[in-house]
């Protein structure tokens, strides 16, 4: 049985950010329910309504929030302000780190500033490669071009520029010549949940 979790330490209170299926949130829950990892989740925010990883969070019994982009596009508040009401939301609810598990908003200088917390991302890419969206469908093509001979994951502190920072975790993953983009992606998304816990065990042993 895996025990990376160091029981004597103390439990890190997380918010996990999310915009899609919450498969690394998952991942998180599963390794807190394994006892793999001394952390508890104490709240899912996502910019999506319809997110599946609400229904995720609704399941395991975390209370979850939901913070769309569009009404403070439409009443002319905008980003910024959405940025700054987001970082607000965090505050209060005094989480020990922020996990971006597949949040697809782009976070401002404001915001963290603002928010004054450890923020941590996933990007299904090797530092420096593939900043932004559609990076394993990028990388995909990069192979099928002779471009790179493999790919990766990582997981780094958020800093204004975007998928850039400190990396905590990081991972090769092969492409093989017989993938296919799916074939690829899952064994992406595998690699993603692994080290997701891995960096979140890692921050925790060093409290
Ligand atoms: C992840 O698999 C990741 O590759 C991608 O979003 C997916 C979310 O999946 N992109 C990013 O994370 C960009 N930061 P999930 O909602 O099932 O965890």
């Amino acid at each position: 049985m895996m025990t990376g979790c160091n029981l004597s330490s103390k439990t890190l209170k997380l918010v996990v950010m999310v915009s899609g299926g919450g498969s690394n949130l998952q991942a998180l829950i599963d390794a807190i329910a394994d006892k793999s990892l001394n952390a508890e989740i104490i709240h899912v925010i996502a910019n999506r309504k319809n997110a599946y990883a609400l229904e995720r969070a609704k399941t395991q019994g975390i209370p979850a929030s939901v913070h769309l982009l569009k009404p403070y596009k439409n009443d002319g508040r905008g980003r910024d302000q959405y940025d700054l009401d987001l970082a607000e939301m965090i505050q209060d609810l005094s989480p020990d780190l922020v996990v971006l598990a597949g949040w697809m908003h782009i976070l401002s200088a404001e915001f963290l500033e603002k928010v004054s917390l450890d923020v941590i991302n996933l990007h299904p890419a090797l530092p420096g490669a593939f900043a932004g969206v559609n990076a394993i469908e990028r990388a995909y093509d990069a192979f099928q071009h002779g471009e790179i001979t493999h790919s990766g994951c990582m997981i780094h502190y958020v800093i204004p520029e975007v998928d850039a920072g400190n990396v905590i975790v990081q991972a090769s993953v092969s492409i093989l010549d017989d993938d296919t983009l799916e074939s690829f992606a899952e064994r992406m998304h595998q690699t993603e949940h692994r080290i997701i816990v891995e960096a979140v065990r890692k921050i925790q042993n060093q409290q």
